[in-house]
């Protein structure tokens, strides 16, 4: 089964998080006569329980969003395309909880839990003026975010030659707890395209998403 707990919207986005434990198989079956032998086989061949459950998730929220089975295909880059109907979509899990969103416009979506591990990689995926920006208190928690808004802008162009600490900028930003909007761009042969990202602290897990209001 799953529970939401978190959902948003705007008239071209729609957000939803979810948990689930391990009756999604059962929901999961209710829906698997609507999707593709390709999706099907995919999904079920695999073999790690949680990935697996979390692939289903996926899929379960997707069908309760559009009150009907989407279908989905995988290009070169591993990147989803909603084949069924006019939207961007993008995925993440973490544990037992899943992020879809939607899109009219661009989609790109990540969901994290906070931990100290994030300081082993910072100087990886963040910039200078990125790093000056965090500070003692919250360090944890703003770093997540830098990465979930790198992982979120990574989906939403979805190939693979970005590099975090040059190609994707996020615009140095303040950490609110709770909750907060911030800039972020795609910077790539001579070009730039801006997004508005938007956050949200929920428990112990950060939650990244674009928002094309
Ligand atoms: C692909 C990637 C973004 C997935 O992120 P993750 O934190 O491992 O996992 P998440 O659960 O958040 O996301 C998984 C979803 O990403 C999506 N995804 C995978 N490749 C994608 C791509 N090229 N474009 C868009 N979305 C993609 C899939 O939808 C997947 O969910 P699904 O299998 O249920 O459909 C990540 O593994 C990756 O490759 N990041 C870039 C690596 C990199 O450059 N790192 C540098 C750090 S310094």
């Amino acid at each position: 089964m799953e529970n939401i707990i978190f959902k948003t919207q705007n008239s071209n986005d729609t957000i939803a998080v979810c948990s689930f434990d391990e009756n999604i198989e059962k929901d999961f079956s209710k829906i698997e006569d609507k999707l593709s032998p390709q999706e099907l086989s995919d999904i079920k061949n695999i073999r790690n329980e949680l990935f697996r459950r979390q692939k289903m998730a996926g899929r379960v929220i997707l069908n309760n969003l559009l009150g009907e089975t989407g279908r989905i295909e995988y290009d070169q880059h591993g990147k989803p395309h909603l084949k069924s109907h006019f939207f961007d979509i993008s995925f993440s899990h973490c544990k037992d909880r899943v992020a879809v969103m939607l899109s009219k416009k661009t989609s790109g979506i990540d969901v994290q839990d906070v931990t100290p591990r994030i300081r082993k990689i910072v100087h990886k995926y963040m910039n200078q003026p990125e790093l000056v920006s965090l500070t003692d208190e919250t360090y944890d928690t703003h770093a997540t975010l830098y990465w979930c808004a790198k992982e979120a802008l990574y989906k939403a162009y979805g190939e693979r030659q970005l590099i975090f600490r040059d190609n994707i900028i996020v615009e140095p930003f303040y950490f609110i707890p709770g909750s907060g909007t911030f800039n972020g761009s795609i910077v790539l042969n001579n070009s730039k395209k801006d997004f508005v990202l938007k956050y949200e602290i929920i428990g112990i897990f950060a939650l990244v998403y674009l928002w094309n209001e």
